[in-house]
């Protein structure tokens, strides 16, 4: 298994795709697996029952993707690296590449997007620059390769990374 972690915006699901299409495996987002458990999308959710509830939910499911998914390239939600227990799974299940973007990067790919709970907020650029100091060292513990995404094409990611298999 190849997992895919890094900021919102950062192109984990989009590389992610274009990477599984090339090796020739199914591209699995263990958000999307989460929605299908709670039956819903993921910011209702996480404005009625909280940021804890939906991490319990996120690690479930980390664990189990792990354990059965087998040959795949997995997308992992922005906070995945968050619990230690998630860092660990990922980390010695799979082959885990961090999508590194800088916030401004981010900034500009998610300017308009209203599906990421914690950027509904008046500064989503501030909100940012403190995800990006708080998980950099996370996600840079959790991978074992660190792929740089601000400049590159999609394209020229999914070569890099294919690099690194
Ligand atoms: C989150 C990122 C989202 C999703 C949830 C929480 C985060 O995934 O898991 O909204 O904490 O950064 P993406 O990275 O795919 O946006």
């Amino acid at each position: 298994m190849i997992a895919l972690v890094g900021m919102p915006g950062g192109g984990k699901s989009t590389v992610g795709k274009q990477l599984a299409r090339q090796i020739g495996v199914p591209f699995v987002d263990s958000d999307h697996e989460i929605e299908q458990r709670i039956g819903g999308s993921i910011r209702p959710f996480f404005e009625r029952h909280g940021e804890d509830a939906f991490r319990d939910i996120e690690t479930e499911v980390i664990a189990e993707l792990i354990a059965r998914a087998g040959e795949c390239v997995l997308a992992t939600g922005g906070g995945a690296v968050l619990r230690e227990r998630n860092r660990e799974l990922l980390h010695n299940g799979a082959i885990v590449l961090y999508l590194r973007s800088t916030p401004e990067d981010l900034f500009r790919r998610l300017r308009h997007d209203t599906t990421r709970p914690l950027l509904q907020v008046r500064d989503p650029l501030a909100k940012l620059r403190e995800l990006h100091q708080q998980r950099d060292p996370l996600y840079r513990r959790c991978a074992h390769y660190v792929l740089e995404s601000a400049r590159p094409s999609v394209h020229a990611l999914v070569n890099m990374a294919l690099m690194q298999l």
